[in-house]
Formats: C-alpha cells, structure tokens, sequence
C-alpha cells in the first residue's frame, strides 16, 4: 500500500513535471537551453536510482524508479514522438523500462541488471539517432 501510494507520487510529480517542459517547449525562445533536458535530467536521475537498487538488491526502489520513467517515455511519446525514427527509439526504451519493472517485481536481480543495460543502450542510441539526423 505504502509503496503504491509512493509509486502514484512519483508518477504524479512526473506528470508535473513534463507539462512543465512541455508548457516550456509550446514557447520556444531562442537564446536559451533546450528546455526539454528538464526531463532528461529527470531521466538521469531515475537511472541513478534504479542502479543503486540493483546494487542493493532493494526491489521496490528499481520498480518505483522505473515506472516513473516508463511515465516520463508515455508522456515524451505524446509531446515529441513525430518522427518514425525518434518513435522507434523511445520504443526501445519503454520495452527496457518494462522488462526493469517485470524483473524487480519478481525480485530478479540479474534479470534487472540486464534489463539497465538495454535501458542504457537504449539511452545511447537515441541520442546517436539525434545527433546523425542533424
Ligand atoms: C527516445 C529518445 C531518447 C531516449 C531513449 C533518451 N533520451 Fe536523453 N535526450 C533526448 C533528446 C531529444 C535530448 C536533447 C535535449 C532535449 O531536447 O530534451 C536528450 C538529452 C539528454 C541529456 C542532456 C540534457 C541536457 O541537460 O542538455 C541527458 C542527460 C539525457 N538525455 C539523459 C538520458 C538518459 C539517462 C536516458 C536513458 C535512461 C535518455 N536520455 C534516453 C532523447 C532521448
């Protein structure tokens, strides 16, 4: 109960902050930094906690984590998914986010460190992917 409860606050906070972004993103201005690495950051932060899970072998923390970013991928889906190739990207991500939640409610701990790694690649290869389509 405690950790659903914790899982919607997490998700809920997410939630705010991706129309953050996204309010953000609707009025561009020129002279400032991509205002979508709000989430991204995000994202990096979720990363941190989900190896620190794996390293302690601490279940809840991985799935809490990954469900926020599974929440943050759905939203960037809606907000940024125009191109075929960005939509493919971010679908290997979510499968990743997916496979991370499965593992760590079966408390599997090596299915979960797998699980980061494609998660990791997944986070290279969409960044690969923006950089060759400049
Ligand atoms: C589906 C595409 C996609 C995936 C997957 C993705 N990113 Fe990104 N990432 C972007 C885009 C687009 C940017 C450029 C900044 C922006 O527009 O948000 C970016 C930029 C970043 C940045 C730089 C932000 C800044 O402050 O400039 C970080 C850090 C980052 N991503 C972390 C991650 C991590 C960690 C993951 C994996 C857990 C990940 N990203 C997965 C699309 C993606």
């Amino acid at each position: 109960m405690r950790q659903l409860s914790m899982a919607s606050m997490l998700a809920l906070s997410t939630c705010i902050l991706c129309f953050a972004a996204f309010a953000q993103e609707a009025a561009p201005k020129k002279d400032t930094p991509p205002e979508a690495s709000v989430w991204m950051r995000k994202k990096l932060d979720y990363s941190q906690q989900i190896l620190e899970g794996i390293a302690e072998a601490d279940f809840d923390r991985i799935a809490t984590n990954a469900q926020a970013m599974r929440a943050l991928g759905k939203v960037e889906g809606f907000v940024r998914g125009r191109t075929p190739g960005y939509r493919s990207q971010l679908q290997i991500f979510q499968d990743a986010t997916d496979q991370l939640i499965k593992h760590a409610e079966k408390d599997n701990v090596d299915g979960a460190a797998l699980a980061f790694t494609q998660l990791t690649i997944s986070c290279v290869n969409c960044h690969k992917h923006l950089r060759e389509s400049k």
